[in-house]
């Protein structure tokens, strides 16, 4: 498993934007994209809706770009091969409702 150390080294990068890179994203696709595909997964290993994964006191994702990386990693996984856009609406959704990054 040598992904996971990656995506905490390029979550310690100093970012150089601090751009909400979500901006765009559209949330209430991302909402439905998320129960659709991602909430499941989550549910199981983290009991309840999931949601818990997002907001325990040691989540991983730490940064915009972290949660960038960490959709992208989650995409993989499921092999559903997401668009960008898709992505980007996760990360709007997953953003305004958790993590709030500017
Ligand atoms: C096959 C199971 C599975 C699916 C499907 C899945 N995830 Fe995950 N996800 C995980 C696991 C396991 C972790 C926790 C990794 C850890 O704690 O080391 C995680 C963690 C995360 C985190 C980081 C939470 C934190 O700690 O801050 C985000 C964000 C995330 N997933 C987004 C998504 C999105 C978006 C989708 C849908 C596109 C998705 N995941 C689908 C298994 C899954």
């Amino acid at each position: 498993m040598k992904a996971p150390l990656l995506i905490l080294a390029l979550s310690t990068l100093p970012l150089s934007v601090s751009a909400n890179p979500f901006a765009k994203g559209d949330v209430m696709a991302g909402e439905k994209l998320h129960k659709e595909l991602c909430q499941s997964c989550h549910a199981k290993r983290f009991g309840g809706d999931g949601s818990r994964i997002y907001t325990r006191a040691d989540r991983r994702v730490k940064n915009a770009e972290g949660l960038k990386q960490q959709i992208a990693t989650c995409n993989s996984m499921l092999g559903t091969q997401l668009f960008p856009e898709d992505e980007v609406n996760l990360g709007a959704y997953l953003n305004t409702r958790y993590y709030k990054f500017k």
